[in-house]
């Protein structure tokens, strides 16, 4: 572990980039081989999650994506639960450890557990051994790139019911082949962990992977995952699908965006939140532009400070959670015994903070109290104060799961400033 090896750069696993397998470089047209190459040793380590003790040995592994790996395994677990099957297509497995869940806490009834690094596959297979014996068909592992192993399974009409896609960067080469291979009404569980582009860093680079112009914004980790929905919501729709996200979540260990995406035939019912966003830097008010008003851009302040107005684009500018699907998976996270013994733990918090900002009242992004202070040039109010005082004049506020310090609420930049000056005063009084 530590040294920089290939697991830890997915492009190092384009097709055209690396002679996998010691293959042709060109697709072979030999059927893939999904049972177990032979076992490779490796130097074993071992983590605990949830009660599992598992192998990591040299594989990519991080203690801190346990959360993302709990709500990927409570949301198989509720498909599962209305679906009565569950099939389920791990593609950048690792050490197996989501694969492993998958099975022992979803109940996935088959789990291909595949990662392009063929010296996982000794990890691999002793993990998922801890569920069952390879014999009893339950888990198959491959050693392929993740798109090869998803086409090939869409040209066996072999549909998942759940695709996790744990990439790095802000790969999104896989999406096309995903929406092929996920079943309709199945779910996908996608990653990007490219905080440079999220925060408008490099524009060309996200523009590129997710079809979205970013640029740099004080709610930028939302729009990481705005950016991510959209380019996905792109793709499907493509293929004549259209997308519902039924949880988005931000951790800053990585950082990490992912995103579960429900795969729905045809338009969407109700319109396409896929627009393009503008923030204000003069007056810091954020608004929503539709794709026929691109050429009206303007903020409402009537700013005269050139370049004022902040544009990045398209992206997903609907809601990033669905508020009842969150709800099933928080009890069923209460079943388990996962949210503690009242003692609020994190899961527990986080899962009912994505509720809160579930409100569809709540328009995107999030205000940082600091800036609403700086603007004001008053003092930080206290987090508490000025919510109750938002939500006295009428206004929808919420806590963000991305920022402790910051709020959601439909209530203007110019008002929270006005709130937080009177909030400032009747303290100085
Ligand atoms: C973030 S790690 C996976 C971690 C794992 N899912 C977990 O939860 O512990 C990404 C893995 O993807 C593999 N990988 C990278 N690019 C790939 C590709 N194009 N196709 C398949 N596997 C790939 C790497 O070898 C690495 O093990
Ligand atoms: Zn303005």
């Amino acid at each position: 572990m530590g040294s920089l090896c290939p697991t830890t750069l997915s492009s190092s696993f384009h097709p055209k980039t690396l002679n996998l397998n010691n293959s042709p470089q060109n697709p072979s047209p030999r059927q893939f081989n999904l049972r177990p190459l032979t076992t490779i040793v490796c130097s074993s380590q071992y983590e605990t999650e949830r009660g599992f003790k598992f192998e990591i040995g040299d594989t990519f592994f991080r203690h801190k994506s346990a959360t993302g790996r709990d709500l990927g395994v409570l949301a198989a677990a509720l498909y599962k639960n209305s679906n009565d099957k569950l099939r389920v297509l791990d593609a950048m497995c690792g050490c197996g450890i989501r694969s492993l869940r998958y099975l022992a806490e979803s109940k996935a009834d088959f789990v291909l557990a595949n990662d392009a690094n063929e010296e996982c596959n000794g990890v691999i297979v002793s993990n998922l051994s801890i569920v069952s014996s390879e014999d009893e068909g339950r888990w198959k592992v491959s050693h392929s790139i993740a798109n090869r192993v998803l086409a090939e399974r869409y040209v066996e009409r072999d549909f998942f019911d759940f695709i996790d896609v744990d990439s790095f960067g802000s790969d999104s080469s896989f999406f096309r082949c995903a929406f092929d291979t996920v079943k309709i009404g199945g779910l996908l569980y996608v990653t990007s962990t490219d905080g440079f582009s999220s925060g408008g860093h490099r524009p060309n680079h996200s523009l590129a992977a997710y079809g979205a112009y970013i640029r740099p914004v004080p709610y930028s980790n939302e729009i990481g995952l705005r950016m991510l929905i959209g380019g996905a919501m792109r793709e499907a729709s493509v293929l004549g699908y259209h997308i519902s996200p039924l949880f988005s979540y931000y951790s800053y260990h990585g950082p990490v965006f992912r995103v579960l995406l429900r795969l729905n035939r045809g338009k969407p019912p109700h319109g396409i939140h896929y627009r393009f966003i503008g923030y204000c830097e003069s007056c810091g008010h954020s608004q929503a532009i539709s794709w026929d008003k691109l050429g009206q851009m303007k903020c409402p302040c009537g700013s005269d400070v050139p370049d004022s107005l902040i544009v990045s684009g398209p992206l997903w500018t609907g809601p990033l959670h669905c508020a009842s699907y969150l709800t099933e998976m928080l009890t069923l996270a209460g079943e388990w015994g996962w949210l503690g013994d009242g003692m609020k733990n994190d899961l527990d918090k986080l899962l009912h903070r994505m509720i809160d900002e579930s409100d569809p009242n709540l328009p995107f992004g999030y205000i940082q109290l600091d800036e609403i202070a700086s603007r004001a040039k008053v003092n930080s109010p206290r987090l508490m104060t000025i919510t109750s005082a938002i939500q006295q004049e009428g206004y929808t506020v919420s806590r963000s799961h991305i920022s402790n310090n910051a709020i959601k609420t439909n209530c203007p930049m110019s008002e929270c400033i006005r709130i937080a000056k009177e909030i400032q005063n009747v303290r100085v009084i």
